[in-house]
């Protein structure tokens, strides 16, 4: 992959355009709830500043809003508040900023109001990539968490900025990404939690072709323990994808690999924070058991395969770790990771979620920024925005 990066780029005295991801959760009072993207996003942006850039202008979509019209709830105003404290300096929100006619003022960023909102955003529109790309002498891709979108500002104005290149962070995701899936250092291990098989069957599909080991959670672990002929009682399981499964597990020993099922698992009859937890065999789950995270045993043997791990990939908790009750299997995997050698990449709201809840970010070799974004990177597919930037 030969892409033009940020930080080899000469950018004194130049206008330099930021597509950064600032897409971050909010309360219903708009305030932000985890800014992990705008910390993300810094880099890039002091670069621009601390070498000269004669103008510093940085957008980001914000939720899916209408095209047209700026709602309360789309404006990137919590965004800038935040930027400029991180940054340590004004940041200035600039509306209705399509057609030019704002000026930049030295050392201030200036945050283009939501680029969803504004009209051919979300079609990839050429007429509105080359007004954009007009504002610009240097265009620059960080937003990796939006790189599997194919919009103006994420593919479109590539092509007519006069330069075109990969920020900070894009460079890192793309770097550790690409390191864990070409000729990573085997054994290769991903973990595939969450509720679902329909929503992750391309990827589980994909990794089964690779990994030597494919660790399944969740409701997954579930269709997977139909699959084998488990019972699972009124777990969440999708019977339909039990063949898929299967398909899955055969693939894999045929290839010498394996899909680690659980042996033991914690059950209640109900899922809640008050609900009562029960550790039992998978043989012993009756009619009226939910089964809601990986027993002891199969945690241990889980972590005894991370331990040897040369390669770890991470979408997905184990068991609904939300709940101290059912966060042993999660937890244990955390800290597996945390003291593994192997590289690890974890990406995906729920996996950010685990690794901040058991206070293990600084032990993971890289965490992405990317939900759909590393799915889809994960899986093999050419995301637009690196493709745009690789022209
Ligand atoms: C995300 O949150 O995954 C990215 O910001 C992309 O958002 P989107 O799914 O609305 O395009």
């Amino acid at each position: 992959m030969t892409i033009a990066k940020l930080t080899e780029t000469d950018v004194r005295g130049k206008r330099v355009f930021i597509r950064a991801d600032l897409n971050v959760p909010q309360d219903e009072a708009g305030n932000i709830t985890e800014d992990t993207r705008i910390r993300a996003s810094l880099p890039s942006i002091r670069y621009c500043l601390e070498n000269g850039a004669s103008a510093v202008m940085v957008t980001s979509h914000l939720g899916r809003p209408a095209e047209g019209t700026v709602r309360a709830e789309d404006t990137l105003m919590p965004v800038a508040v935040r930027l400029g404290q991180l940054l340590e300096r004004p940041v200035r929100l600039v509306p209705d900023w399509v057609d030019g006619g704002f000026e930049a003022h030295e050392g201030e960023v200036l945050l283009l109001e939501n680029c969803r909102c504004n009209v051919g955003e979300k079609k990839d529109d050429e007429a509105l990539a080359r007004k954009m790309a007009a504002l610009c002498d240097i265009y620059v891709n960080d937003a990796f968490g939006t790189a599997h979108r194919a919009e103006a500002t994420t593919h479109a104005m590539a092509r007519f900025a006069p330069v075109a290149c990969a920020g900070v962070l894009m460079g890192a995701e793309i770097d550790a990404l690409t390191r864990a899936t070409s000729n990573p250092a085997r054994p290769l291990v991903a973990i595939v939690g969450g509720a679902k098989v329909s929503s992750k069957l391309t990827i589980l599909r994909t990794l089964a072709e690779k990994v030597d080991q494919l660790i399944v959670g969740g409701g997954i672990a579930n269709t997977f323990l139909l699959a084998s002929g488990k019972r699972i009682g009124q777990s969440l399981a999708e019977t339909d994808l039990v063949k898929e499964a299967q398909a899955i597990i055969d693939m894999m020993k045929e290839r010498g690999a394996e899909v680690p099922l659980p042996v033991d698992v914690v059950v209640a009859d109900e899922l809640s924070a008050l609900a009562r937890a029960n550790r039992i065999s998978i043989d012993e789950v009756g009619a009226h058991d939910r089964i809601l995270d990986v027993g002891p045993k199969t945690a241990a043997r889980l972590a005894d395969i991370i331990a040897h791990a040369g390669t770890i990939v991470w979408n997905g908790p184990v068991g609904v770790f939300e709940y101290d009750q059912f966060a042993g299997g999660t937890k244990m995997l955390a800290s597996a990771i945390a003291h593994s050698s192997a590289f690890c990449i974890a990406g995906g709201g729920d996996t950010l979620a685990a690794i901040a809840k058991f206070d293990i970010a600084n032990d993971v070799g890289y965490i992405s920024t990317g939900g759909g974004a590393f799915l889809e990177f994960l899986e093999g597919k050419t995301l637009p925005a690196i493709a745009a930037l690789e022209r």
